[in-house]
């Protein structure tokens, strides 16, 4: 599937250096052109001669010296790639991209590419986990930059944890999926929401629900990948943001309409698939509330339905909702389809624990004005394309297969 197609492979100074060389073999072997910039820590790890033999082309190393190829070294390697995969990436060069830093071949290419950069990180676990790595990584995520996770496990430093250098055919089959998913949503704006929003009563307690967002992120990720320009605006949640989205984060509903009633004008489709907490506490007490010895009473107020809202002031903005429900499912996704003025619902059921929250498959009913299609149980990241794929005719666009 990457037959013919132009990687540029940058190579760090980690201890992987010597598992990119695996990297190379495979891709070639499944016949991709391949051609590698190694930073001069890289060299002190393994040999250059090891990738130009592998590659079948020339290693890129220093930036001013006599070119390989036609033009100013740099650029000429920027604009050659179907994407650039930086593998390993060291905390070193993930902090210089995203401090802007250009002052070796490597970054210097990342930096004048517009080919998709993807990094494999790989480093000690301590140094993954730093606060200030992680927020470089959140930082790269948000820009754009794609990532392929690294593994936890044995250490090459003798200790145990997430750093670890990934199998290497995942990170070639990562890379052919990247490159063989349609750009089929180029130049669509979409806007996701995800996860449960949060009810604070007080300092320490809220009211919640269980969505993790899985549905949501695996929406917005699939979107990014085919090419959309993504607006995420998320609840709280433990996942890692899919690269290539903006990220607004948000806590209670209030916060979440006002977040999206925000971007609303300047996007083509939303896709609700957060479950807003419906209700607040009418009061919000400025002290831990005090247990009593009886029944403790709660009033609760109203928050205003998100999607309702944007189905009363849609202008062309395609509208996909969500129903979560214990029953009925395709009797009450109907009824929301009207009465929030959506194009499409998608309707699941939450009573189980297989599918719906928390879950990484669902099992939904896709409910429009024409009907009924039953969506068997799915990955949420294979359900996220099926649902990519009506959206993508509902925007008009032409739809095969
Ligand atoms: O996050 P996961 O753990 O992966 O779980 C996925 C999910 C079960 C949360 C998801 O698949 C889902 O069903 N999301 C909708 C949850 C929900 O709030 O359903 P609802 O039937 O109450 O609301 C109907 C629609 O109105 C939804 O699109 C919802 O986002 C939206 N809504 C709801 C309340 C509110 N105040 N404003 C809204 O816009």
């Amino acid at each position: 599937m990457v037959e013919g197609k132009r990687i540029l492979l940058g190579v760090c100074g980690g201890i992987a250096a010597y598992k990119a060389v695996e990297v190379v073999s495979r891709l070639r072997k499944r016949g991709a052109e391949v051609r590698v910039i190694m930073t001069r820590a890289a060299t002190k790890l393994i040999q250059p001669l090891t990738f130009q033999t592998l590659s079948a082309n020339p290693v890129h190393i220093e930036m001013l010296e006599e070119p390989k190829v036609w033009n100013v070294e740099h650029i000429a390697l920027a604009q050659w790639p179907d994407l650039l995969l930086v593998a390993p990436a060291t905390a070193n060069m993930i902090g210089k991209v995203r401090a802007g830093i250009a002052d070796d071949l490597l970054s210097t290419t990342i930096m004048a590419t517009r080919a998709p950069v993807v990094f494999v990180p790989a480093m000690n676990v301590n140094m993954y986990e730093n606060p200030v790595v992680q927020d470089n990584l959140a930082c790269l995520r948000r820009l754009g930059y794609g990532f392929i996770e690294p593994d936890i496990g044995w250490q090459a430093c003798g200790v145990e944890g997430r750093g670890r250098f990934p199998d290497p055919e995942r990170i070639v089959a990562e890379v052919e999926t990247r490159l063989t998913t349609p750009r089929d949503l180029e130049g669509v704006r979409l806007l996701v929401t995800a996860g449960g929003t949060r009810e604070a009563l007080d300092p320490v307690r809220f009211l919640s629900n269980r969505s993790t967002g899985k549905m949501g992120y695996a929406i917005a990720a699939a979107a990014a990948r085919r090419g959309a320009e993504v607006i995420l605006v998320t609840g709280p949640t433990n996942l890692v943001p899919p690269g290539g989205c903006r990220v607004v984060p948000v806590t209670t509903t209030l916060e979440m309409y006002q977040a999206v009633m925000e971007q609303f004008e300047a996007v083509d489709a939303v896709v609700m698939a957060a479950a807003p907490a419906d209700y607040r506490p009418a009061t919000y007490s400025e002290t831990k509330i005090k247990k009593g010895e009886g029944p403790l009473t709660l009033t609760l107020e109203r928050n205003p339905d998100i999607l309702m809202e944007l189905g009363r002031r849609r202008d062309k903005q395609v509208l996909i909702g969500f129903a979560a429900e214990t029953g009925n499912v395709a009797t009450r996704a109907r009824e929301k389809l009207l009465a929030k003025g959506a194009d499409l619902i998608v309707g699941n059921d939450v009573s189980g624990t297989e599918t719906g929250f928390a879950s990484e498959d669902n099992e939904v009913l896709l409910v429009d004005a024409d009907g009924v299609e039953e969506v068997p149980r799915q990955s949420k990241a294979e359900l996220a394309d099926r649902i990519l794929h009506r959206l993508r005719a509902m925007l008009g666009k032409d739809v095969t297969g």
